[in-house]
């Protein structure tokens, strides 16, 4: 039972594709494509249990322990900066945390800037070493709301394709740091069950190489 490797996947595309590459590595588990509402899923005969978690708790579940490894965008390990190990760019999920403002945003540099994000310790972080003053508003999600109604000067958000700020007449004006998702270990367990993980990380290298 203690020999399972616990997987937390991140609920979503993100965690399929992650869940592919898992099975191609050796730990297949046919039931997780069973299309119901079921989070955990086992495969005895290979040793290993997969749960779906909110993307965002990924990184909770493994540096807690509860699972010993997971796939995590860097964005929040950036952001939260948990006790993992991080393992291995796994080069999807690509996107980049960037500033953004309205169009005809001019920016007074003897003003301090309000920024609103989800991202605290990144904005912060990255204005500071700009030696910028800002005032932080910390949102949970609609970020872009908050320029258009006059909340904050700039936000600092994730941007994908760029359609969410093309829609709402926003721009990119920096980008702060790439992002793309990470696979990351609970630090104990990458002692204790490092057989099973550095196998993991071998054939997720070589399957990325092979695609590349
Ligand atoms: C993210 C981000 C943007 C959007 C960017 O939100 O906060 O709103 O994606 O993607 P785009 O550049 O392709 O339009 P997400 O969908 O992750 O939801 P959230 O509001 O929960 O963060």
């Amino acid at each position: 039972m203690n020999d399972m490797l616990n997987v937390a996947l991140p609920k979503g595309r993100l965690g399929e594709k992650a869940y592919a590459m898992m099975e191609t590595a050796g730990f297949p588990c046919p039931a997780i494509k069973e299309n119901n509402r079921k989070l955990i899923f086992e495969n005895e005969a290979v040793g290993v249990r997969y749960f779906w978690v909110k993307p965002s708790d990924v990184a909770i579940y493994v540096e807690r322990g509860a699972a010993d490894v997971g796939i995590v965008g860097k964005d929040i390990l950036l952001e939260y900066a948990p006790e993992v190990y991080e393992l291995l760019d796994l080069q999807m999920g690509k996107c980049r945390m960037a500033v953004a403002a309205k169009e005809d945003f001019h920016d007074d540099r003897r003003r301090t800037l309000v920024v609103a994000t989800k991202f605290t310790r990144i904005a912060q972080d990255y204005y500071a070493s700009l030696g910028r003053d800002i005032d932080i508003i910390h949102l949970n999600g609609s970020i872009e709301l908050a320029p258009i109604l006059g909340l904050s000067d700039v936000i600092v958000d994730i941007v994908e394709t760029g359609t969410t700020l093309r829609e709402n007449h926003l721009i990119p004006i920096e980008t702060i740091v790439p992002i793309s998702a990470r696979l990351i270990a609970n630090k104990a367990a990458f002692k204790f069950k490092n057989e099973k993980i550095e196998a993991i990380v071998q054939s997720m290298a070589k399957q990325l190489e092979e695609k590349a």
